[in-house]
């Protein structure tokens, strides 16, 4: 997302287009006041959007192909033997991605949507505007009958302004709605009933509580993958904000808290040091083990789903999960 969006090569193509929802402008005036807050209150924390520069997003790819990370093949287990019946189930002509990434899984979705007849229009929306262009480009070659449109945008923002029209199924998959704390979260879900209308449906992927050392494991990778996607964040900032973070001084920490029934990602200050962010005119000091907070993610059982659901105004229509009971897909309409 560091990039900006503009600066990049939109070049015309016949089936794609490209909205910017985020600006150059707007982007910076975010991460400075996120950062500026993040660091000055206690705890620091930083939010989980700034790990996904071009960097953040290769790395997050390459989380989803570890052994210790489960999520993304159990989504995708059910995926593949569940979107013929999701694409019966909504018979939607659009499917709007949020948080798209590289769109790998949603290919099932486009293929049984597409062998159902009902495909028209494809639109990924996602703050990384390098990652979207070129999964963009992919996917519009790959589907030679597809109109494409490009969001760059910040679903926590931007729901409100989703493409209208059409018979719309809107995924967020990857469980990414776990990285929203529970207020933001119940605001996000609360925008999209808000934009279903009768014949539209929303689904929506979610990791299980499981057994802790199972779910610690995910987030504590034995290559220390995750380390380095989690140390990325301080690396956005380094270039972004002319900052000074010594990335070797700031160790991965990833927990489980069964009380909030969520992983926290955090970075340790190993020793007592003073951060420059030079573009904020900012010092911060850190003790020696003092924690920054940059990501949660939590969990769910599929009663606190529904929960979630219908208090935003939506209700349950089916629910699926994989083998292992790991990983649930929901498919929800308006209540
Ligand atoms: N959906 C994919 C990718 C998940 S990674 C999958 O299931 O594997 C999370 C994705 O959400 C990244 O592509 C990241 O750039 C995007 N993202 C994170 N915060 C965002 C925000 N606030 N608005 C839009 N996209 C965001
Ligand atoms: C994108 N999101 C769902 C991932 C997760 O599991 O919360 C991000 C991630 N963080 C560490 N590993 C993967």
């Amino acid at each position: 997302m560091h990039v900006d969006p503009l600066a990049l090569d939109w070049r015309p193509h016949p089936r794609v287009t490209w909205d910017v929802l985020l600006g150059p402008r707007d982007l910076r005036r975010a991460l400075e006041e996120d950062v500026r807050h993040g660091l000055t209150h206690k705890p620091r924390e930083l939010p989980p959007k700034y790990f996904y520069d071009a960097r953040g997003s290769r790395l997050f790819d390459a989380i989803t192909r570890l052994p210790e990370y489960y999520p993304t093949r159990r989504e995708r287990e059910i995926l593949s033997t569940r979107a013929p019946e999701i694409a019966a189930r909504t018979g939607a002509d659009t499917l709007l991605e949020l948080g798209s990434g590289t769109s790998d899984k949603t290919r099932l979705l486009l293929e049984a949507l597409s062998a159902g007849g009902t495909l028209r229009r494809f639109v990924p929306f996602d703050v990384d505007a390098v990652t979207l262009r070129s999964s963009t480009l992919r996917i519009a070659s790959e589907y030679p009958r597809l109109a494409v449109h490009a969001v760059v945008g910040d679903f926590e923002r931007h729901v409100p302004l989703l493409p209208q029209g059409g018979r719309r199924l809107i995924a967020f998959l990857g469980g990414t709605v776990g990285n929203l704390a529970p207020t933001p979260r119940a605001r996000f879900l609360a925008d999209i009933a808000a934009q279903l209308g009768p014949v539209d449906a929303f689904l929506l992927g979610t990791d299980l509580v499981k057994d802790i050392p199972r779910l610690e494991a995910a987030y504590n990778d034995s290559q220390g993958v995750t380390a380095e996607f989690n140390r990325n964040v301080l690396s956005v900032l380094n270039t972004e904000l002319d900052a000074d973070f010594q990335l070797e001084q700031f160790e991965h920490v990833a927990r489980y808290d069964a009380r909030q029934g969520w992983i926290e990602m955090l970075l340790r200050s190993t020793e007592q040091q003073t951060v420059t962010v030079a573009d904020l005119d900012l010092r911060v000091q850190f003790t020696a083990g003092e924690l920054l907070r940059t990501e949660i993610s939590a969990k769910f059982t599929p009663p606190q789903i529904d929960r979630e659901i219908e208090a935003a105004g939506m209700r349950t229509e089916a629910r699926w999960t994989d083998r292992a009971g790991d990983f649930a897909v929901t498919l929800a309409v308006s209540a």
